[in-house]
């Protein structure tokens, strides 16, 4: 299913190397694949095809820019399961989660084919006294130019897509260096990219370890740079020079459950079951931290952990496997060590809390002490904690004791309490009536405090890599 090598891309084109990465199952932790390792060289001369390719990207019409988005969103349509078969054996993530990815994949695509042709201007009333009458001023986007991406191992696919795309439709060339642990989801994007009419140098795919990819951030050549993953996000800013940058660096989300969510408990509980493990928490919004109201508190923790204890764990290749690995030993283990502290600090085990290489159960705990980096930090796992409230303002203020503040969900049936969680959470987003773990991939999407900079969704993120060019025209 998977080819036995795969190229990187430099300039358009597939290029064989001396160098290879084994690429692992993340189940069986047998090498599935290779793939082809660019050299510094080869990292220089993509970023100057990128540089020699700004113009012709700059000039490609809007209707020619939609044209390359929209047939890669057919031929990902066309590629579905094998996508989601390499997503499943190179991320470890469960076929059911992969195919969705591949469906957001291809959705992410077909929005920016369509924002592609309604990136628009506006004409500006300049006349604002008797000394500029017949001045009028207009304005348009244009294309940043070259731009770099940084994309982690947990959506191999559609965070790709989610700088891709949007590079495409606001006319700028790029260099990507995807996730080392799972890169061919991003090369199987760079074949497709390949097939296009893109301009000579318009894109190169460089799966280079973080050691190795210092130009993609320090370079000035670049305008941009889009990074998502960990908090060595800030450290990349620090070091990015002039170009602007973009973060999207995840959180320890948190969802309120109300006093009046009482009859529809079975509806909470799938939802938090879903946010909280699907692959393996290995998601930035995935619900690390629920806070329910002490009415419910006890009805709400009984059925919780009793669906949790019936999640079947396995081979994520299964198709009623809904729990697979974490990418790595090390991060199960590291994980597991943060749910062991919080035990010896006083926190209590209502299920899960074993690991086997690196498959960690599904695992619950209250009573957790404020300062356990089960709290305070980004779990990205599969863990989430209880902890009761007594008033509306008591919840709010334990999601706002966070450094972080991606998005933030409510299960409520009180306007006024989903108007202030809006207007209280220090968050990116507030989902009412569902988990934080929401996103459709035309929403603004990103952080305040430590979870990032700026927002993607593919509008937001076609602002980012262009800017505002300003005419001033005079009558006569
Ligand atoms: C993320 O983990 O940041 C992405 C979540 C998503 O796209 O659903």
């Amino acid at each position: 299913m998977l080819a036995k090598t795969y190229p990187y891309y430099l300039a358009n084109r597939p290029q064989t190397s001396k160098t290879m990465l084994d690429v692992r199952d993340k189940y069986s932790g047998k090498v599935a694949t290779r793939v082809a390792v660019p050299d510094a060289k080869a990292t220089e001369k993509a970023i100057a095809a990128a540089v020699t390719a700004a113009p012709a990207m700059r000039a490609l019409k809007p209707w020619q820019r939609q044209a390359v988005l929209q047939h890669c969103a057919e031929r990902f349509a066309e590629r579905h399961d094998e996508l989601a078969q390499a997503l499943c054996v190179e991320a470890g993530k469960p076929i059911k989660d992969a195919a969705g990815e591949v469906t957001r994949l291809i959705e992410t695509f077909r929005i920016a084919a369509e924002e592609a042709v309604r990136i628009n201007s506006e004409t500006i009333n300049l006349e604002l006294a008797g000394r500029l009458d017949g001045y009028r001023g207009y304005t348009r986007r244009v294309p940043l130019g070259p731009v770099s991406f940084i994309t982690p191992f947990n959506f191999p696919l559609n965070l790709v897509a989610h700088k891709v795309a949007p590079a495409i439709a606001a006319g700028c060339p790029f260099v990507l260096k995807p996730a080392e642990k799972t890169p061919i989801g991003a090369l199987i994007i760079g074949e497709v990219l390949a097939e296009t009419e893109l301009p000579k140098g318009a894109f190169s795919i460089l799966p280079l370890d973080g050691a190795h990819a210092t130009p993609l951030v320090e370079d000035e050549r670049f305008k941009l740079l889009s990074f998502t993953g960990g908090q060595i996000g800030w450290e990349l800013k620090a070091r990015a020079g002039r170009k602007k940058v973009t973060l999207e660096l995840g959180g320890n989300a948190a969802c309120i459950v109300d006093a009046d969510q009482g009859d529809r408990l079975d509806h909470v509980v799938e939802r938090l079951v879903f946010g909280a493990f699907y692959q393996s928490g290995q998601s930035c919004i995935s619900v690390q931290r629920i806070y329910a109201h002490v009415d419910i508190y006890d009805a709400l923790k009984r059925r919780l952990v009793a669906a949790v204890k019936k999640l079947k764990a396995g081979d994520p290749k299964k198709k009623d496997v809904f729990l697979g690995p974490m990418i790595d030993e090390a991060a199960a283990e590291r994980l597991h060590g943060w749910i062991t502290e919080a035990r010896q600090a006083g926190a209590k085990l209502l299920c899960g809390g074993k690991r086997e290489g690196a498959m960690l159960e599904a695992t619950l705990m209250e009573d957790v002490p404020r300062e356990a980096r089960v709290n305070r930090l980004e779990a990205f796992g599969p863990f989430a904690l209880l902890a009761p409230f007594r008033s509306f303002d008591e919840a709010a203020v334990l999601v706002n004791d966070s450094d972080f503040g991606l998005q933030a969900g409510i299960f409520t049936n009180r306007l006024d309490h989903a108007m202030r969680a809006w207007d209280e959470l220090e968050q990116g987003g507030v989902v009412v009536n569902d988990v934080p773990s929401f996103r459709v991939d035309n929403m603004p999407y990103g952080g305040v405090k430590l979870s990032g900079l700026g927002r993607e969704g593919v509008r937001y993120a076609i602002e980012d890599m262009s800017e505002i060019r300003l005419m001033v025209m005079r009558e006569g």
